[in-house]
C-alpha cells in the first residue's frame, strides 16, 4: 500500500499566474459539486479514455514511470493511476486546488492507495523529482501556453526523460508557422489565435523549440480528439 502524495514545490521563478484560464481558485464547495471537471474542459470520459488508450497504443506497460504535465484534476490521470503499478505516476500543474480534486478524485475512485504523487509546479522544473521517466504526456496544455513557456516545458521535459523516453503532446494545429488569423477547428468549434489563448501553431514551430531543448520531434496528427487538437511527439534528439 503506498498513500498518495501531494507536493507544493515552490522553487519556480517564473510567475505564471494569470496567464490563462487555469489561474481560478476552486474551493471546497466547488469541488463537492465537481466543478473542477468543468474548469478543465468536461467531457470527462471521453477524453480521459482518449488519452489512456492512446498511450496504451504507443506501449504504455505497468512497469513505466509516466509524467502527466498539466495533469489538472486527473482526467486522464485516474486511468493512469490505474493501471499503472503503485508509485509510477506523477501529476504536475500549477493549480493547487485542481491537484487537490485530484486527490478527491483518487479517493472517490478508490486509488488513494496507488502511490500517485502530485506536485504543484509552475515553470515545469520537474528535478526535484529525483528521477526519470519512461513516457510523459500532456493533453490540452501547450493549446493553453505561450511559446516561451512551451520552451520552458520541453528543456524541463528533456532533463527527466530516459534515454529512451517520449513525450506526447496535443495541440491545435495552424496551417503555417505565423499563422495570425484566428482558426475555428472542426469538430468542436474551438477558435484559436496565435498569441491569445487558446492558442495554435505549426508543427515546424514546435520542432523548432524543441531542437533548441535538445529534442527531436515526430507529428503523429490525428487521434481522434472529440476537439481536434493533433498530437505530436518528442524524443531525445
Ligand atoms: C485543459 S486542462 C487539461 C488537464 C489534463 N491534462 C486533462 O487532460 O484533463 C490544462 C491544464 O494545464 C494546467 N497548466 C496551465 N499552465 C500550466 C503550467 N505553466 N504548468 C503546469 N500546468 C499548467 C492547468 O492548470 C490545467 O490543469
Amino acid at each position: 500500500m503506498q498513500t498518495c502524495l501531494l507536493l507544493s514545490h515552490q522553487t519556480a521563478s517564473l510567475d505564471m499566474a494569470g496567464i490563462n484560464n487555469y489561474a481560478q481558485d476552486l474551493d471546497d464547495a466547488d469541488l463537492q459539486r465537481g466543478t473542477h471537471r468543468e474548469l478543465i474542459g468536461g467531457l470527462w470520459d471521453e477524453i480521459g479514455d482518449l488519452q489512456y488508450h492512446f498511450l496504451r497504443d504507443q506501449g504504455l506497460k505497468p512497469s513505466m514511470a509516466l509524467l502527466d504535465v498539466g495533469c489538472g484534476c486527473l482526467r486522464g490521470g485516474l486511468h493512469f493511476v490505474r493501471y499503472l503499478q503503485p508509485g509510477r505516476y506523477v501529476g504536475a500543474d500549477i493549480n493547487a486546488s485542481l491537484l487537490r480534486a485530484g486527490m478527491l478524485e483518487l479517493q472517490h475512485a478508490g486509488l488513494q492507495d496507488r502511490g500517485a504523487t502530485l506536485i504543484q509546479t509552475a515553470a515545469f522544473d520537474f528535478r526535484s523529482l529525483g528521477r526519470t521517466f519512461d513516457m510523459a504526456i500532456a493533453v490540452s496544455v501547450f493549446t493553453h501556453l505561450f511559446f516561451n513557456h512551451i520552451g520552458r516545458c520541453l528543456q524541463g521535459i528533456k532533463q527527466v526523460l530516459s534515454d529512451s523516453g517520449v513525450f506526447y503532446a496535443t495541440f491545435f494545429t495552424a496551417p503555417s508557422p505565423l499563422h495570425l488569423e484566428p482558426i475555428s477547428h472542426q469538430p468542436g468549434g474551438i477558435v484559436t489565435a496565435y498569441d491569445k489563448d487558446p492558442f495554435h501553431c505549426h508543427p515546424q514551430e514546435l520542432a523548432q523549440l524543441a531542437a533548441w531543448a535538445g529534442l527531436e520531434a515526430e507529428l503523429i496528427g490525428d487521434w481522434a480528439h472529440p476537439r481536434a487538437q493533433q498530437m505530436i511527439a518528442f524524443r531525445h534528439a
